[in-house]
């Protein structure tokens, strides 16, 4: 038995047991009956028609059930509406197989079902396509003159645009005494979860599915089937207990959903499609993004003018928008800024939120050019941040919630030794190689969105509690036992969080790192209500010892109801449901923020960042030997899965600095390295000594748990506090992501 209370304590996910046995099933992974499969047959050009498909070939094949083209798709609903996903870009969401238009390589033009996935992928290759090829551009650097300003879709509240012009920048930077202009490069990159997408269909009759699907919003998932394919809602549901990894990639539901809906619905017949790793990167992406600053600041380092503009690339179809340039603002107390964010439109697929979407593309540019400030003006990097040190969010001038930065930025730097540094480029070594020190700052914003939780208390005092959230890997199943169990006075054994099922109360997508904050109030807004009930039955008890308390003088604990003042007053639930005749009751609430005072604070979460890196210039080699990133984001309810959570990040953020990059060969408008041989990621050996610390951070205003969010936090500062690392060990500062050795020579 777990003690109480359950928040605060470093449990074990409670479903890593099937997870590191295999037990656990993911979406391609359902055997149902007489099932068939599917494979996707993608564009080999970038943009044009097709003039021709001949699948006569691939059907003479055994076993081949269909071939599914824009020639004999079935109708469906949504050609006729405009539809939006919960995370839709303004614009027209792509529709597969609607024409013979190519708007992308790799564009999904037929679908081959079949017996076997063996067969249908084999039949695919006999598949004999003709297109007219138009001209087309994929390269952004070549179309930045451009550059256009996004258009304005439904406003998003999770994605603000560039706040307004404040101040006058252009006069405060021209007077300004220290002044440094960048300009940053940023590469393509793709999400590559671990687990390929994947969608079972189970056709069970009548136009009703029961869906396996891979995603991060079972409700967002079902919604998209039911207009798509003009389906009843409650004839759709859409499951999704594991999931291998997200990212971002599964904010939107892929057509690898499409696909097997829809044959499953001109069939009649269950069927999963499954993608390949090189159809991984058919779907979505975090763009390329060109980044200019001009930060100006006085001779004692406070900022007083900042300029940040970002171009990045979109579809055209959709005008994706990330916060790319909001941050300096929101950080620094700079009085003149001018902050623009422009898109080109090219001929790609549009891009999608990929974790710290933005905010580890801005920050990246930010905290370099404040560390260069930092050089020129000769004051150590650290004391440039304290130096413009604020409590206020400059856009708003509102006061943060919380905001425990300073304590981040002072145990970070005692954890990592920040003061042995030298501030002398090329001045630190060990052995032959050059070692730099470098630190930068991270932010993301605390959202909170609302979400429902239904709670059933068996006469056993078993608990179940149901949410259609998923769980990505991140812990929210174990997370949101604790919350209950913590509310109910109950032992996480005695609790069962049952989620990821699109029949349950209300969640939102799994993103944005708001979803403790927004399930968790949910969950514990559920187990309040049900308190209450027992609570309001304890009082009416005959002869009850609680007849005259008030529910908020009593607490919950292991099964009764106890006075507060008086510890020996209590009243035993079980007895409730005895003489109550009950066998079972159940309750479900809504947690939102509440609108009226929810925007009266500015909300977000904070790090600071520091690491050694160590470059040996004969062999050509950049390694990051120990980073620390110490974070203040709220309430941590469970330590472990927090760390796992920040661990990820750096070492995305090490990915993102040193590694990782899609590359487009504007040529073909092609994606050249589509696989995990080509697209490098870090192995063990890239992953040395890391470190993260939990500042504490007490915030009673984004909701009764105190909870913020940690999803993203852990890569924002990690790309930029390399990068100045590798500036302190060699004196070569580099603007472009990743960084390769060969810049260094
Ligand atoms: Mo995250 S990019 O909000 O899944």
């Amino acid at each position: 038995m777990t003690k109480l209370p359950s928040i605060g304590q470093p449990i074990n996910r409670l479903e890593g047991v099937q997870k590191v046995t295999g037990t656990a099933k993911y979406s391609g992974e359902y055997n149902v009956d007489n099932l068939l499969y599917g494979y996707v047959v993608n564009s080999t050009i970038t943009k044009g028609k097709i003039k021709s498909i001949d699948t006569a070939e691939a059907e003479k094949l055994d076993g081949i059930i269909s071939i599914l083209t824009h020639e004999n798709q079935p109708s469906t609903a949504w050609f006729d509406l405009q539809y939006a996903d919960m995370d839709a870009p303004p614009g027209t969401v792509f529709k597969p197989l609607k024409d013979n238009e190519i708007k992308y390589n790799g564009q999904p033009i037929a679908l081959v079902v079949a017996e076997t996935f063996e067969m249908a992928r084999y039949a695919a290759h006999l598949i004999k396509v003709v297109y007219t090829e138009e001209e087309f551009s994929t390269d952004l650097s070549g179309n930045k003159g451009k550059a256009r300003e996004p258009k304005k879709g439904l406003a998003s509240m999770l994605k603000p645009p560039p706040p307004k012009p404040k101040g006058d920048f252009g006069k405060a930077y021209q007077a300004s005494f220290a002044k440094i202009e960048s300009d940053f490069t940023h590469g393509t990159e793709h999400h590559n979860p671990m687990e390929m997408f994947a969608t079972t269909v189970v056709y069970e009759g009548k136009e009703k599915l029961k869906i396996y699907d891979k995603t991060q919003g079972t409700i967002n998932s079902q919604m998209y089937v039911a207009n798509v394919f003009g389906l009843k809602m409650k004839n759709v549901q859409v499951i999704a207990p594991f999931v291998g990894g997200g990212f971002g990639s599964g904010l939107r539901p892929q057509y690898q959903l499409f696909m097997a809906v829809m044959a499953s619905l001109k069939l009649k017949r269950n069927v999963r499609v499954t993608l390949d790793r090189a159809q991984m990167y058919t779907f979505g992406h975090r763009p390329p993004t060109l980044q200019t600053t001009k930060f100006g600041a006085d001779e004692n380092g406070k900022l007083n003018a900042a300029y940040h503009k970002a171009i990045g690339e979109t579809s055209q179809f959709e005008d994706y928008v990330e916060t790319v340039v909001n941050w300096a603002q929101m950080l620094y107390p700079v009085e003149n800024t001018l902050l623009e964010h422009e898109l080109v439109p090219l001929d790609v697929y549009s891009p999608l939120d990929m974790r710290a979407p933005g905010g580890s593309t801005g920050m990246h540019a930010i905290e370099i050019t404040m560390d260069e400030l930092a050089y020129k003006l000769k004051i150590d990097p650290l004391e440039l941040r304290l130096i413009n040190y604020s409590d206020i969010d400059t856009t708003s001038g509102k006061e943060y919630s919380s905001k425990e930065l300073k304590e981040c930025y002072l145990q970070g730097a005692e954890s990592f030794g920040w003061k042995n540094r030298n501030p002398e480029p090329r001045s630190m070594k060990r052995g032959n190689k050059l070692v730099g020190y470098g630190m930068a700052t991270g932010i993301w914003e605390a959202n909170r969105l609302l979400a429902r939780a239904e709670i059933t208390m068996t006469k056993d005092l078993k608990v179940e509690i149901k949410n259609a959230v998923t769980d990505i890997g991140t812990g929210t199943l174990t997370v949101m036992t604790q919350i209950a169990s913590d509310e109910l006075g109950l032992p996480i054994e005695d609790i069962t969080f049952l989620y990821a099922d699109s029949k349950m109360p209300f969640a939102p997508i799994q993103g944005g790192s708001f979803t403790v904050a927004t399930v968790g109030p949910a969950v514990q807004e559920a187990c309040r209500s049900m308190n209450k009930r027992l609570f309001n039955k304890a009082k009416v008890l005959k002869n009850s010892p609680l007849a005259k308390a008030k529910f908020k003088e009593v607490i919950f604990d292991q099964g009764f109801i106890i006075l507060k003042s008086d510890l020996n007053v209590k009243v035993s639930v079980k007895q409730i449901f005895e003489e109550n005749n009950l066998k079972a009751t159940q309750t479900t609430s809504t947690a939102m923020p509440n609108p009226l005072r929810h925007g009266k604070k500015a909300r977000a979460v904070h790090s600071a960042v520091f690491v050694e890196v160590e470059v040996d210039e004969e062999l050509g080699m950049i390694e990051v030997k120990r980073a620390v990133t110490a974070v203040a984001a709220g309430k941590i309810i469970n330590p472990k899965t927090a760390e796992s959570q920040i661990l990820g990040g750096m070492i995305w953020g090490i990915s993102k600095a040193l590694h990782e990059e899609t590359i487009l060969d504007n040529r073909f408008g092609k994606y050249m390295n589509a696989n995990l041989a080509e697209y490098h990621i870090p192995v063990h050996a890239d992953v040395q000594d890391l470190k993260a610390i939990f500042v504490k951070e007490d915030d009673n205003f984004v909701n009764d748990l105190g909870v913020k969010g940690i999803g993203e936090i852990g890569i924002v500062g990690m790309p930029p506090a390399i990068a100045n690392a590798i500036f302190h060990a060699t004196g070569r500062r580099i603007h472009n992501l990743p960084i390769h050795f060969d810049q260094l020579i």
